[in-house]
């Protein structure tokens, strides 16, 4: 994770690395820093300025403010810990001895401990934990061995000086990096982590991701993988792995929402699961246009050759994404008849199933840049290229909420769930988009399969149809009924939740859910599976909160929450208020739909639940402790 940004242009570099930041900042708040390089004309002499701050990009502005950091170039980094603990020390940026060269980076350097030892012993001195420093020491060691062969302060040196300890790195990294002798230089080099270069106005702006570019460029060019650059006032010089220089054209920076507000909602994350019955009603609009429900089709953006190889599905995912993953998958098996297996993005890409012919890998990932998830894809376009029969050729999707970010580079084919940019940490709105393009390609596979019959499918999208009315009752009751729960929760310690079917993921969704915001410890658990353990951990004490939607688990699920009851649980359930079930000591009431649609609402309570305990602890919702948006890091 962490976001980094550069500047190098006509202005003062410091607000723009400020604003840029400010932007990055959903991919980690532990700390940030940034560093300028004040020109030589002015003093004569290059001077380097470094201000770095623990926790929220605040207190780095409020030290901007009172002590300053002038000149045109500098680098930015705003920080989620990896290696070392998230205090002023291990921020970014870091600097070699003499504080000549300073470098922000993102990603892990895997063999660092190597590295930090071979230049320890040359007498170097370290003054932080991290990977990355063993990065500026390196870069200072090669610019004096190039200087002693001749090379001139000049950015083309430094370039050389990158493109040179890059061969020593192993791991992923996105980095910038300044030098006090060269002003007008500034070099930024990526290997598996994205970066992006902004075209402004004789100034060029380089960040991890699209939206800290907004209003400062128009044009862009993402960076290919191991990819050195070389920025000046004058122009991008942009050099492969083998050191030749690429020519590209730069394209239009498009989808990037410049201001979102958070209205009179007290969080970003309340608003945001505000958004979702708009949100439904949109992504309806788009997918059953005039005409397609009637005739048992849905509008995706994809031609019949796409549907028909298919014999099988994997997903690879991470977090919320897999549980949006999970449900997919109890779609696409019982509807559309496709078997289909759900990984762990980190697991599948060390251990990936045998391979499988006519197979489609999905990747889901609202940030389309989860490290652990582009990592399985590319492991997976690796081996199936090497295989003579096409049959086993690579067919990737992504379902994704950013078509502009590296998944999309990474794949043949894309469905944009389109909700927006969702600013809370914990997803809510993006969750329910990625359910909702699961249902699309149901519709879609089981209509090409033909798995269904067409009144069958049509049903199934009228059921479809009605969720944003639900929604819209759902959200406005359960805000009112969490906000007085979440006080019965100031004591509690451990909380389970219980779900079956298509609904087990939905469990553990709450659990992930209530665990992120709130830090209370959470599980979700298959309602059949607490007997075999778990039921151990039951006490009065423990809070159980069961799904009970009708379906054919729904007297299952019943019996299985007896179960918990019979051993003092305090028992919740998220069933339809006509069902008068007594074991629950509270209802949370949710219409009565199909179970194949439920988890479409029953998510909503979980939502709201977590998002009440942890407003009402006081805590930080949007941005909960040690979490980013953006997971960059394997
Ligand atoms: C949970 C959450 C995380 C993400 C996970 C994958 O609220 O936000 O668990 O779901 O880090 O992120 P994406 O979807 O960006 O790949």
């Amino acid at each position: 994770m962490c976001g980094i940004v550069a500047v190098i242009g006509s202005r003062e570099a410091a607000p723009l690395l400020l604003d840029g930041l400010r932007k990055l900042e959903y991919r980690g708040y532990d700390s940030a820093g940034i560093a300028t390089i004040e020109s030589l004309e002015k003093v004569k002499k290059g001077s380097l300025t470094s201000r770095k701050a623990k926790g929220k990009l605040t207190n780095l502005s409020s030290l901007v403010d009172e002590e300053g950091s002038s000149g045109h170039i500098g680098i930015g980094h705003t920080r989620w810990a990896t290696h070392g603990k998230p205090d002023e020390i291990n921020a970014h940026p870091h600097m070699d001895q003499e504080g000549k060269v300073a470098v922000v980076q993102n990603g892990i350097i895997e063999n660092y401990r190597l590295l930090k030892e071979e230049l320890e012993a040359q007498g170097i001195k370290f003054a932080s934990e991290t990977d990355t420093e063993v990065i500026p020491h390196l870069i200072s060691r090669e610019l004096k061995e190039l200087k002693s062969k001749g090379f001139d302060s000049n950015g083309l040196t430094l370039l050389t000086a990158v493109q040179n300890i890059s061969t020593l790195l192993k791991g992923s990294y996105a980095l910038a990096v300044i030098w006090v002798e060269t002003p007008d230089s500034l070099v930024v080099a990526s290997k598996e982590a994205p970066l992006v270069i902004g075209l402004g106005e004789s100034e060029f702006l380089c960040a991890s991701d699209t939206p800290a570019l907004a209003g400062f460029a128009r044009t862009i060019l993402p960076m290919e993988d191991r990819e050195v650059a070389l920025l000046t006032p004058l122009g991008i010089e942009l050099y492969n792995s083998e050191g030749i220089r690429q020519q590209r054209t730069p394209s239009l920076l498009t989808g990037v929402e410049h201001v979102v507000e958070k209205k009179h909602f007290r969080h970003f994350m309340l608003k945001e699961i505000y958004e979702q019955p708009e949100m439904a009603d949109l992504w309806i609009a788009r997918h059953f246009p005039k005409g397609f429900a009637e005739k048992a089709q849905v509008a995706l953006p994809f031609d019949d050759s796409f549907y028909e190889p298919i014999e099988q599905i994997q997903i690879v995912a991470c977090g919320s994404s897999r549980h949006a993953g999970m449900i997919g998958a109890y779609l696409l098996e019982q509807f559309a008849g496709i078997p289909t297996a759900v990984f762990y993005a980190s697991e599948f890409r060390y251990a990936p199933s045998p391979l499988t012919p006519n197979t489609l890998v999905i990747g889901v990932t609202q940030s389309g840049e989860t490290a652990d998830t582009l990592a399985a894809l590319t492991m997976e376009v690796n081996r199936r290229e090497g295989q003579k029969d096409t049959a086993y050729q690579p067919r990737l999707l992504a379902i994704t909420n950013r078509v502009d970010s590296s998944i999309a580079r990474k794949v043949q084919h894309i469905l944009d769930i389109g909700a927006g940019l969702e600013v809370g940490v914990a997803a809510t709105k993006t969750f329910l988009a990625e359910l909702l393009a699961f249902y699309g390609l149901t519709i879609a596979f089981a209509s090409h399969k033909k798995s269904k019959t067409d009144i069958e499918i049509k049903n199934f999208i009228h059921e479809i149809q009605s969720v944003p009315h639900y929604l819209r009752e759902v959200v406005q009751k359960h805000d009112q009924i969490s906000e007085v729960l979440a006080h019965q929760f100031s004591g509690t310690k451990d909380v389970i939740y219980l779900g079956r079917g298509i609904n087990y993921p939905i469990a553990l969704e709450g659990a992930l859910k209530l665990k992120e915001t709130s830090y209370i410890h959470a599980e979700g658990y298959p309602a059949g599976e607490m007997k075999h353990g778990p039921i151990a951990l039951l006490d009065p004490h423990v809070q159980v909160i069961s799904i009970a939607n009708p379906g054919i688990v729904f007297e299952k699920v019943l019996s299985n929450s007896q179960e918990a009851k019979a051993r003092d649980a305090k028992l919740i359930g998220i069933a339809p208020e006509s069902a008068e079930l007594e074991i629950f000591d509270k209802i949370l009431p949710i219409p009565e739909v199909s179970e194949l649609i439920s988890p479409l609402l029953t998510v909503i309570p979980m939502q709201l639940l977590s998002y009440h305990i942890a407003a009402n602890r006081g805590l930080d919702v949007d941005q909960p402790r040690n979490l980013a948006k953006s997971v960059t890091v394997e």
